[in-house]
């Protein structure tokens, strides 16, 4: 079996990559990134150690390149984590998310069809059904919920799951769709919520809690998300979307209480910022079809994540350190300074 997984060198990708090697050592995987801002190639050193792991930086907006690669590789499944992943960004420049998340899919599609590639799988996320309210915690995302994005990110993500349910039912396409709730865990880029509040915590610098902080997303450790996709990419049935997540809801302002809590920092660096345009005020995944049909569940309890994560990243600092000394300190600022 010869997986190519895009996006290798990103937060899901590079663990996706690393929980496959683990679990089917036989593999042979390709990574294939372009390595942008939150593209990170030393991340992928451990892999690189196995010399049934190869690496490709480029472009999956590159037909030429993707074309040749896959004609080449000739692997028998695609998993395409590859993507513009943060919101915040979405909202200051839509265009890179079009192109990327749209236009990079139907590439890799047009590739998998061309070369005849027995599966593709289409990483996809909980957003492309918009938000939940506070106050109905009996309702939860299902795969026939309604497609209700509310930003240019999300808006981008659902667009490229209904290019492949279009690619399946023309052209025949083998391929799977899954939509997971949001993902913690190492090598995650400290953009992101979790490692974000980590390392300001780290160097004492306030934690920007947009609006209230009340907002709630469904937390899952990241294996659990690479476990599902093995599992689809074994049992999933063809044309099928699956959600993921594990019912494990959490408001913002407990998450940033418990890693301050967790490091002994004082709760007087929490400082409320303007929210984010457009928030979505709850995400919640109901599980029950990839539990009933491919007997997935959860391993990792957010308790134990959570230290895991913080751990991981008290013990990894040269990691993320040498991120956020770079180009992201402009992002940084723009993004922050003045809030
Ligand atoms: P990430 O931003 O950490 O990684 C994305 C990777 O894609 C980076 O390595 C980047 O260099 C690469 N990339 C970007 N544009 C590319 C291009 N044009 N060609 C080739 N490579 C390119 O994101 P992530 O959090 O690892 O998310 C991976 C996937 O999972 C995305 O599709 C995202 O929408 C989805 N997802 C993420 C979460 C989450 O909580 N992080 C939850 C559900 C779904
Ligand atoms: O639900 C899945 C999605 O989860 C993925 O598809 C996205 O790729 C991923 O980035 C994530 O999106 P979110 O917008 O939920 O994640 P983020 O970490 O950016 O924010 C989580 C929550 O924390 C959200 O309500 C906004 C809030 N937040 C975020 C940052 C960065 C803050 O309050 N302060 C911050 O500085």
């Amino acid at each position: 079996m010869k997986i190519l997984v895009t996006g290798a060198a990103g937060f899901i990708g590079s663990n996706f990559v690393f929980y496959e090697q683990k679990l089917h050592p036989d593999y042979e995987i390709v990574g294939l990134d372009s390595l942008t801002y939150a593209g990170n190639l030393s991340t992928l050193e451990p892999a690189m150690e196995n010399d049934r792991f190869k690496f490709f930086k480029a472009d999956i907006t590159d037909r030429d390149a993707i074309f040749k690669i896959v004609s080449e590789e000739k692997p028998d499944v695609i998993v395409n984590f590859a993507a513009e992943s943060h919101v915040d960004r979405s909202i200051e420049d839509p265009g890179v998310f079009l192109r990327t998340n749209i236009l990079g899919t139907q590439v890799l599609m047009d590739a998998a069809r061309e070369y005849g590639v027995g599966r593709f799988h289409q990483v996809g996320t909980d957003e492309v059904y918009g938000d939940l309210p506070l106050d109905r915690p009996d309702l939860l995302f299902t795969e026939t919920t309604p497609i209700n994005t509310s930003s240019p990110y999300s808006a981008s993500k659902a667009s490229a799951d209904l290019l492949a349910m279009a690619y399946h039912r023309t052209f025949g396409l083998p391929l799977t769709i899954s939509r997971c709730s949001n993902n913690y865990g190492p090598y995650q880029f400290p953009e992101k919520l979790i490692p974000l509040m980590i390392a300001n915590a780290l160097a004492d610098k306030p934690l920007p809690v947009y609006g209230e902080g009340l907002n709630v997303r469904d937390w899952l450790y990241v294996d659990d998300h690479c476990k599902a996709i093995d599992m689809i990419l074994s049992n999933g049935k063809i044309g099928e979307v699956y959600n993921i997540g594990g019912h494990n809801e959490m408001a913002n302002i407990d998450i940033v209480k418990l890693i301050i809590g967790y490091l002994g920092k004082p709760e007087s660096l929490i400082t409320y910022v303007t929210d984010r345009k457009g928030h979505d005020m709850r995400y919640a995944i109901d599980p029950k079809k990839i539990s009933d049909e491919l007997g997935w569940s959860p391993e990792t309890k957010f308790a134990d994540g959570i230290k895991l994560t913080i751990d991981w990243y008290l013990h990894n600092k040269e990691w993320w350190e040498n991120i956020i000394s770079g180009e992201y300190r402009k992002y940084y600022a723009e993004m922050y300074d003045g809030r």
